[in-house]
């Protein structure tokens, strides 16, 4: 069964995201959702999985719809085997049901329902749920020992895998993922793409990776100019098919333009003479030739820049000595030493779970070694951007944009948020929203405006391009090649890395390993 959407109009505050939105979703099919940062691809989602409700419009689906959530704090205190089950509501809350009825006194009625109950069990394959949900969590690159963990108890990007697990599980015969590869290492990403070549339903896909959804889809449905077009085939092939339409569009109105200009020309000549039908005629024509409405497409770019810092960092910026680092006895990082000098822009590569966030935390400051010792140097002062954006935005206040920016800065002027915030594209009203509905980019966004607003002479970014568009990505990459303070930034993100750092600390699979280069000459001498 497709996924059909009827007639689908979404208007948010003000703002009007979508109209009239009309298309099909088939099974075998795979569709990457693609649009700007704030677009709507994540309430479009929302909107077919029936947890938000459009302005008008019908959906309909298949019944059983596995669905990639954003939040992990939603599972803090839950088993991550627990987490991946829920995952097949029927099942679990089928699962829940039988245990509190366990509990309660024996009834005629109870048995009953206990009955039911084990009839949905068994359809929903619940007696090798646990089985099938550690199949998958290994197939996630999650070992055992951490299936029986508490979410809050494993690293955050095993905890956004643990919900890619979640989606699948359950066998769904749709699956609406929202930014898969965010918080995937590129040999994670490698597995989740042949996994979603071999899925055989219905797969809805947001993301802004170009490459992953190259590799992946069949079609695009790209949401611009508040309406969803969906283009057959991948990524680069919809930009191509995008631009010569919107060209084509844009020559026939040049022409139809010169022709109503003489037309024109000839009613104003002779419209109080004695043509007078010829005058009518051509006025019909006129009307006839209205240019077709181009809406302006909502792709922009924000202006990054981070501007030189009032007082520069001493020449070492940081000297770490013999660090080291476990969590629950498992070392991540072992007796690690470097020194970061003034104005090096300074990579962190390599897999998932080998410990770059660890270190980043440590240099940040909010993370405490286990042993060994980090000397900050004089004047350091740091921005850190950390890869879990609730870590510094809580997504639960109703606190503004422009209010959360405000109070990053002491006796800031309203002028100068304002600024900081139309660079970050949040002109007008969207100064005011409520930090609770940025997007996933827009809160991206408004933490970078945050550090363009403190003038930091040390940056400290972890994945910051998850979320963010390519435009913005792009915008990110070249504000940092000219910042004239110090980077350390992690990113999977070839590009960003390949043009910012000028130097590498790689997690490698036996060691960490310092390289003085860019990012190519680094990929040269790792393949020998
Ligand atoms: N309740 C609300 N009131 C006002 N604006 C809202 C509300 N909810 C969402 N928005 C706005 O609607 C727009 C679409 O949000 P959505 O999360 O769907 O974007 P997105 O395309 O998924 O973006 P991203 O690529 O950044 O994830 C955003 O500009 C967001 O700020
Ligand atoms: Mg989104």
């Amino acid at each position: 069964m497709p996924i059909t959407l009827r007639d689908i109009t979404k208007k948010v505050g003000p703002r009007l995201l979508f109209e009239n939105i009309t298309a099909t979703f088939n099974a075998n099919s795979r569709y990457g959702l693609t649009g700007p940062n704030g677009a709507g691809k994540s309430t479009l989602l929302k909107i077919v999985m029936g947890v938000e409700e459009p302005t008008s419009g019908s959906v309909s689906l298949p019944r059983k719809v596995g669905f990639l959530k954003q939040n992990i704090e939603q599972f803090r205190d839950n088993r991550v085997l627990d987490v991946v089950i829920t995952g097949n509501e029927r099942l679990w809350n089928a699962m829940v049901e039988r245990d509190t009825l366990y509990e309660v006194e024996m009834t005629d009625q109870v048995g009953i329902r206990l009955g039911e109950i084990e009839e949905i069990i068994n359809e929903e394959d619940g007696y090798d749920a646990e089985s099938n949900a550690e199949i998958l969590l290994l197939g996630m690159g999650i070992p055992s020992e951490l299936h029986h963990q508490k979410m809050h108890a494993i690293p955050t990007d095993r905890q956004f895998r643990v919900l890619l697990c979640q989606a699948l599980f359950g066998n769904p015969d749709a699956l609406l993922l929202d930014e898969p590869t965010n918080h995937l290492d590129l040999e994670s990403i490698g597995w989740l793409e042949q996994f979603l070549h071999n899925y055989k339903g219905v797969l809805i896909v947001v993301s802004h990776d170009r490459h992953f959804l190259n590799a992946v889809t069949t079609h695009i449905a790209d949401i611009d100019y508040e309406t969803v077009i969906i283009y057959p085939g991948n990524y680069d092939q919809m930009l191509v098919a995008k631009t010569a339409v919107r060209e084509r569009t844009e020559s026939e109105n040049k022409t139809k333009e010169k022709k109503v200009a003489q037309l024109r020309e000839f009613v104003a000549k002779f419209g109080a003479g004695t043509r007078a039908s010829q005058v009518q005629s051509r006025i019909r024509e006129i009307e006839r030739l209205e240019p077709q409405e181009l809406k302006k497409s909502n792709i922009q770019r924000p202006y990054i820049r981070f501007y030189p810092p009032e007082k520069p960092s001493g020449q070492v910026v940081f000297k770490m000595n013999d660090v080291s680092k476990a969590y629950d006895g498992k070392p991540v990082i072992h007796r690690f030493s470097f020194e970061a000098n003034r104005g090096e822009k300074i990579g962190v590569i390599g897999n998932n779970g080998k410990g770059k966030s660890t270190l980043l935390k440590m240099l940040a400051g909010v993370l405490p070694v286990d042993s060994g010792l980090i000397e900050v140097g004089h004047q350091v002062q740091i921005g850190y951007f950390p890869q879990n954006h609730s870590e510094v935005i809580d997504k639960k206040s109703s606190m503004s944009a422009f209010d959360w920016l405000k109070r990053r800065r002491e006796g800031v002027y309203d002028q100068d948020i304002r600024s900081i915030l139309g660079k970050m594209l949040f002109s007008g009203d969207d100064a005011f929203k409520p930090i609770s509905h940025l997007s996933g980019g827009e809160t991206a966004r408004l933490i970078i405006g945050g550090l363009m607003l403190c003038n930091y002479n040390v940056l400290i970014m972890d994945e910051p391009n998850n979320h963010l568009d390519l435009e913005a990505v792009s915008a990110l990459s070249w504000a940092l090649e000219d910042f004239k303070g110090t980077v350390l930034i992690a990113s999977h993100d070839r590009d960003l890395i390949g043009n910012a750092a000028t130097k590498l600390i790689a997690f490698e699979e036996e060691r960490v390993r310092l390289f003085e280069g860019k990012l190519d000459e680094y990929f040269a001498v790792a393949k020998k």
